[in-house]
């Protein structure tokens, strides 16, 4: 008997007390399904369906959810777990990797799809606070370049922008204030990211260079007035965010600005994102203030995007931290 058997089997009302810790897996199996079958949650619905993937998050964290049950309950979503539908692809990871350039600019653009039996599913992605910080942190980066551009006068701001993705904040920034001075180097370890952005930026080949390497292997000779980094270190582990912040410090100029984001811990989209395995680590203010201190960074202040679920840790270069 399959898995799904098995679930359909523990459906009887009148279930044996000894499966009654299966239950609730069965109960989630059948309300997803029936969410599927209805072509998505309406916002009317959200709550109830965030309600019951955070106890599924809990059930997973807690141990008592078999990766084999999660998988059926991902199944009972059917095509909304495909490649047609955000959720979707954000789980199946087409570029092998959470959060790709793809998946960033879908969001950043409010893509949907067209069919619309799956259309709600990708209305109920959007509306995550996670994705709206996102969107929100795309608006942060394009006000700190501006307001930075114009402290700096005439003369060309240089923004370092680590794992850059898909450069739409960078584009739409060119394209609204065309006569900012101010040139970004961009750097992404993958090319199919590069390439995305490369045509995005096609419009200002003298405002924009593309730099592929991992991040963490980054060398450049120059100094940076801005280092820039969003949508990477909640991928790393603390050891790893204190030694790419030293080197973004390295890569600052003595009067220049390191700012990255980092999901904060207050994140009321966590599950869903679990959901999709779009795992993070979060962190909260204070944490990120005692990783900059441990990489030697003084933090001048940890902002937060108006979701309050993206944090953005700013800190002053230091004109003598040795380069990693
Ligand atoms: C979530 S996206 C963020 C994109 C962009 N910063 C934004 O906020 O729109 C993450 C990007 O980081 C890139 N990336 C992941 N690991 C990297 C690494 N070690 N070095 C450079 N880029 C990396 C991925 O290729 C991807 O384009």
């Amino acid at each position: 008997m399959s898995l799904l058997d098995t679930l359909e089997t523990l459906a009887d009302v009148d279930q044996p007390p000894v499966l009654t810790h299966r239950a609730p897996a069965q109960r989630w199996q059948q309300s997803l399904a029936a969410l599927a079958q209805a072509g998505g949650p309406t916002p009317e619905q959200y709550p109830m369906l965030q309600q019951q993937l955070a106890h599924i998050h809990q059930a997973r964290m807690s141990g008592k959810l078999s990766p084999e049950t999660l998988q059926a309950l991902r199944h009972a979503l059917g095509a909304a777990m495909g490649m047609a539908t955000l959720q979707g692809r954000s789980w199946l990871k087409p570029y092998g990797y959470a959060g790709d350039f793809q998946v960033i600019d879908d969001i950043y653009q409010e893509v949907r799809c067209s069919d619309p039996h799956l259309r709600a599913w990708d209305d109920y992605f959007h509306a995550q606070p996670a994705v709206k910080a996102v969107r929100n942190r795309k608006a942060y980066f394009k006000a700190l370049v501006q307001s930075a551009a114009r402290a700096k006068g005439c003369r060309p701001l240089k923004v370092l922008n680590v794992a850059s993705g898909p450069c739409r904040d960078v584009a739409e920034l060119l394209a609204e204030c065309p006569d900012l001075a101010v040139h970004f180097t961009c750097v992404d370890l993958d090319e199919q990211a590069i390439a995305h952005a490369r045509h995005l930026c096609a419009a200002w080949p003298e405002h924009v260079r593309f730099l592929r390497t991992n991040a963490l292997r980054l060398s450049l000779p120059e100094r940076f007035d801005l280092v820039w980094s969003a949508g990477l270190l909640d991928y790393f582990s603390d050891p790893l965010f204190v030694r790419l912040m030293r080197k973004f410090m390295s890569l600052a100029a003595p009067d220049g600005e390191v700012v990255v984001g980092n999901f904060s811990t207050h994140n009321p989209s966590l599950a869903y994102q679990a959901w999709a395995d779009w795992l993070l680590i979060h962190r909260s203010p204070e944490q990120l203030r005692a990783l900059a201190a441990k990489a030697g960074a003084p933090v001048s202040q940890v902002e937060a995007e108006p979701e309050g679920v993206n944090l953005f840790l700013r800190m002053r270069a230091s004109a003598n931290l040795a380069p990693t």
